[in-house]
């Protein structure tokens, strides 16, 4: 939590720098990744499942991040904003740990127990 709270910080610093005012959009697909990972929540039979299947979920929205800053890094290196995409590479890397650490969980025990009961 406090890590999104400096990753929204960074971005206001951002769009502040660009005269930029954000919009407050929510995004469609972010939405949908977490009503999928709802859903499963819903239908999933045990905790091991339910852990395992919210693990999968997580990690899909940590590659959607990746996906997201890295190109907000690539973008801002094309156009010239230096300083800009050092911010923008900070949070993708914490995206990229925080994906790390998921696949840790996933390979390990949860997943093999969850096979282990299915
Ligand atoms: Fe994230």
């Amino acid at each position: 939590m406090e890590e999104t709270k400096e990753q929204k910080n960074r971005l206001e610093i951002i769009c502040s720098t660009m005269h930029i005012t954000p919009s407050g959009e929510i995004c469609k697909t972010m939405k949908g990744l977490i009503k999928e990972a709802e859903s499963f929540i819903e239908e999933a039979e045990d905790d091991e499942i339910m852990d395992a299947g919210l693990i999968a979920g997580a990690q899909r929205v940590e590659h959607y991040e990746i996906s997201g800053y890295g190109t907000a890094v690539r973008y801002a290196k094309e156009l010239g904003h230096r300083d800009i995409a050092k911010k923008l590479q900070v949070t993708l890397d914490e995206e990229y740990d925080a994906g790390n650490k998921l696949d840790e969980l996933a390979e390990g025990r949860l997943n093999r127990k969850a096979i282990d009961q299915a």
